[in-house]
């Protein structure tokens, strides 16, 4: 989605804007443009496509200048071109805006501003921004302040504005609506951001502003105001991020760096949750155990791989507690009926904290007076704001667009949760707290394992990435991991991929397996039931011919003597065995994206942060 970046201070704004937007650019966008104050005027520069085309553009076509403010654009008004593209100015050229959100009542006013005699030039809900503020200075407000604030009561919809003002060279004007939106404190100079990412390497402590917030920033200090023009007291955050989170540290892509992390991630959260005495506390979180004693009902909700996670989350506690757990997507949750009640915990899984139908659904789930528990990557973001208590996942900033760490970190805690529910509720005993809690213990080696047999999983995606599509089978606790694994693949390297329960596939998907159709098959070894059944599904497979990957336990020769190709993975409990088995995937859609030739890190069409329904 948009990514904005604003600098204020004695330094030349561009090259701070180019950076913060390239640090940006895992948001997913589709052009870029900055506007920065120069000789008394305001210039702006955009261009289509990648960032490099502004870079190229500004190396031909030199400017500097301060303050300034910059975008990158996920088009949703009007087709990716240089005139939607951001900042947008008023019709004197006197205001610019950059913007992230939606104005629903833009058609309306820009029908009332084009009235008044204003014209328009893009197709964009943005551009009525300057021109409404245009209108109010006209109107008689008393300043920019004053106008601004009249122009954003009058909007509809959501906002996280930059906005520059010719007759005030040392301010850029901030507002925040329903879209995230940063302000950065360093020395004498001060940012607004899209997240802390894009300006880390500047800023010691950060502010986020609120829903209904403005922040005049100016290079000797900022304010912050009400949309009434009263002053707030904003908090200050430290920021506690090392530069280096956001950097590639030598890996060819952030998406290989973060599935490489996850070894270090995972055991960060066991141990800072799993105490001496191998017991889960969760004080993070901030539920108490008699409200767990008491809970009878559960309702998840997320997006994309967030809800493969909470599906994952949904068996564990099943299997753990006698609770009733619901999981359902956002988009899907906020406009149906949904029984909501009290004594329901509502749990939003979210890498971002900021994905607008999470959101939506959660801001639903507190008008019904359910307790909010949020299962979250990002501090300050807002989901974690608007809850009443929060489970860190701790994985440091995801800039791969396609979520791999922050997943498997949703897993973790969803384990740590699951199994301090179940003692609170007395559903496990201590011992069998301790068994599950050393097996937990055991995944991070488990998954450097898994790195370490990178080059073989290259070699299998090197070989089937070039059908025209693939099929992903798992059951139980790893039919979740199916769906990840197809997700993963379709996204990065652009070969359809399906998920499915592999019990389900005799009824449909079994149609399309012949000689060409690789099949993923999750089949790690367990004492159940369910390996017997996998087994029989891969059968199914094989009769038809179709090109079996199976995902086995170390030295599984049944499953080895079915399957094509095998990736082995060390063994574990079955309820923990996804933590391991994603990664395979993971690597599996890696190495199909990287012979494929896509751009890893950004996949078209794809945006990290979804802030638009
Ligand atoms: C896939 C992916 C997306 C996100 C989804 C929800 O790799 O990253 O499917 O999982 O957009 O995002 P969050 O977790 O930020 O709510």
């Amino acid at each position: 989605m948009c990514g904005i970046v604003g600098y204020v201070g004695n330094r030349d704004a561009v090259p701070l804007l180019i950076d913060g937007l390239k640090r940006l650019e895992y948001r997913g966008y589709d052009s870029a443009g900055i506007a920065v104050h120069s000789d008394a005027h305001l210039h702006t520069r955009k261009c289509v496509g990648r960032l490099r085309a502004l870079e190229d553009n500004l190396a031909t076509n030199a400017l500097r200048g301060r303050p300034g403010i910059g975008h990158t654009r996920w088009a949703t008004h009007g087709e990716p071109s240089e005139k939607n593209s951001h900042p947008h100015l008023d019709g004197s050229a006197r205001i610019a805006a950059v913007h992230n959100g939606i104005i629903e009542n833009y058609q309306e006013l820009r029908d009332e501003l084009q009235a008044a005699g204003h014209t328009f030039l893009s197709d964009t809900d943005t551009e009525v921004i300057p021109h409404l503020v245009e209108q109010e200075l006209a109107a008689g407000a008393e300043h920019f302040e004053d106008a601004l604030l009249r122009a954003l009561r009058r909007t509809r919809g959501a906002y996280a504005l930059g906005m520059l003002f010719q007759d005030e060279p040392d301010t850029i004007y901030a507002a925040r609506l329903g879209s995230p939106l940063i302000v950065g404190l360093g020395d004498n100079e001060y940012f607004i951001a899209s997240d802390v990412p894009a300006i880390l390497n500047h800023i010691r402590q950060v502010i986020y502003l609120n829903d209904g917030e403005i922040a005049i920033l100016k290079p000797d200090g900022v304010v912050v105001k009400n949309l009434e023009g009263e002053t707030v007291q904003p908090a200050l955050k430290t920021v506690d991020i090392a530069p280096e989170a956001a950097e590639r540290a030598g890996f060819e892509t952030f998406m290989l760096k973060e599935i490489h992390e996850q070894p270090r991630v995972l055991r960060t959260l066991l141990e800072r949750h799993a105490t001496k005495q191998n017991r889960v506390e969760l004080p993070e979180a901030g539920v108490n155990g008699d409200y767990f004693k008491q809970l009878r009902r559960v309702m998840m909700v997320s997006c994309g791989t967030a809800y493969h996670a909470a599906m994952y989350g949904k068996f564990l506690l099943e299997h753990m507690t006698n609770l009733a757990v619901e999981t359902d997507l956002g988009s899907e949750f906020r406009y149906r009926s949904p029984r909501l009640e009290q004594d329901t915990l509502f749990v939003a899984v979210s890498q971002s904290g900021e994905t607008a139908d999470t959101l939506a659904s959660l801001r639903l789930a507190r008008e019904k007076n359910c307790r909010v528990l949020s299962i979250c990557n990002v501090p300050g973001s807002s989901m974690v704001r608007d809850s009443d208590a929060v489970l860190y996942t701790e994985a440091g900033p995801e800039i791969g667009v396609a979520s791999t760490k922050a997943y498997t970190a949703q897993l973790m805690a969803f384990a740590l949760l699951s199994l301090h529910i179940a003692r609170v509720r007395e559903e496990i005993t201590e011992e069998q707290e301790r068994e599950r809690i050393a097996s937990l213990a055991g995944i991070p080696d488990a998954i450097h394992y898994m790195l370490e047999r990178a080059d073989h999983i290259r070699a299998i995606a090197d070989k089937h990435h070039d059908g025209p599509s693939a099929l992903y089978l798992g059951r139980r606790f790893n039919y979740p991991t199916a769906l990840e694994g197809a997700l993963k693949n379709k996204e990065i390297s652009y070969q359809h991929a399906e998920g499915y329960a592999a019990g389900e596939m005799k009824h449909g998907p079994i149609a399309l397996i012949n000689e060409y159709m690789p099949v993923v098959c999750i089949c790690t070894k367990t004492d159940d039931e369910v390996y017997e059944k996998m087994i029989s599904n891969m059968k199914e497979v094989e009769a038809r011919h179709g090109r079996i990957i199976a995902i086995a336990t170390d030295g599984d020769r049944h499953a080895a003597s079915i399957a094509e190709d095998i990736i082995y993975v060390p063994e574990t409990r079955e309820e923990y065995s996804p933590l391991i088995n994603v990664v395979a995937l993971q690597l599996l859609a890696y190495y199909a994206a990287q012979a494929r030739g896509t751009d890893i890190d950004k996949p078209r069409n794809l945006a990290k942060s979804v802030t638009v329904e």
